[in-house]
């Protein structure tokens, strides 16, 4: 048996691997794309709400809204520095292919937060759905992978926990407050399901992430448990309505249906022409360079 199959085998019988081990090179390559993806994802993903920082409405939220943000961009971190174990490229390689649009990140992160329950909305549905997503990724073969999400999903419980209030205050407070809420759930509402990635029927790498063990849910698998699990009743207990009018629970499979999400948009924005695409590439260049000094100082650059 050569080495690539009692890789294969090890990692389909649910074993983890180190980066020591004789890794194939397909392994290393599907491990560097998706990791490189979920840590672009989280600095990224800092952009939407920080400028919520200077804007939120009493000292205690800018103080978890700012705790929030840093925690992000130490998800980056421990990600980037995850992905360099597997020897394939550097933490400031991978920065630069992040600028350069050489690599990609979840679109979820290419629109634009307009109000306060943008940024409530965004800790807790969007965080909740990388709590599923990264909940099922401490299976994950890679070790170090799988160790590094063990830390990150503790940290996303928080988060989900500071949304979650801020999310509560506006849906039980004022009717202008809910319906700011509400609106904000109306504009979401696609792109938080297409958080979890396109249908399993669209998409090029789910059958070699799964076959490598670096996957063991599918997109589809988590985006249904997401909905019926967390989705739908968070929606209903705040008496926030389901934006979807097809959405409805069918008995006999105990799952909430939905309707079929624009995947032509999704492709669109994935390709770089969403709202905000520009702008959250030229915010992350620009933090870029103006940090380069700092990197330069600490001999890391
Ligand atoms: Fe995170
Ligand atoms: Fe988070």
């Amino acid at each position: 048996m050569s080495t690539d199959e009692s890789i294969k085998e090890r990692v389909q019988n649910g074993q983890k691997v180190e980066p020591s081990d004789d890794l194939p090179q397909e392994y290393r390559e599907a491990a560097q794309r998706m990791i490189q993806f979920h840590a672009n994802s989280e600095i990224v993903g800092t952009l939407p709400e920080k400028q919520w920082i200077k804007k939120a409405p009493s000292l205690q939220r800018k103080r978890a809204i700012s705790a929030k943000v840093q925690d992000e961009a130490g998800h980056a971190q421990v990600l980037y520095r995850t992905a360099e174990t597997l020897g394939l490229k550097t933490r400031a390689e991978m920065l630069d292919d992040l600028v350069e649009g050489r690599s990609k990140y979840a679109t979820v992160f290419n629109y634009p937060t307009e109000t306060w329950a943008d940024a409530g909305y965004i800790a807790m549905f969007i965080d909740g759905a990388a709590m599923f997503r990264q909940g099922s990724l401490t299976e994950s073969s890679y070790a170090p992978y799988a160790r590094g999400l063990r830390k990150i999903c503790y940290e996303e419980s928080f988060h989900v926990k500071h949304g979650e209030d801020i999310v509560r205050s506006l849906a039980t407070g004022s009717k202008k407050e809910q319906d700011m809420m509400q609106e904000a759930v109306d504009r979401w509402y696609q792109p938080t399901m297409q958080f979890f990635g396109p249908r399993d029927d669209m998409s090029d790498h789910t059958d070699d992430l799964m076959e490598w063990g670096l996957k063991v849910k599918s997109n589809d698998e988590l985006r249904q448990q997401y909905i019926d699990e967390f989705y739908v009743p968070k929606l209903e207990k705040y008496g926030l309505e389901v934006p979807d009018e097809k959405m409805e629970y069918d008995e006999e499979s105990e799952r909430w249906n939905f309707s079929e999400l624009d995947w032509d948009h999704f492709l669109d924005v994935s390709r770089g022409n969403g709202p905000m695409n520009d702008v959250r590439l030229a915010d992350r260049r620009k933090a870029l360079e103006d940090n380069d000094w700092v990197r330069r100082a600490a001999g890391v650059a």
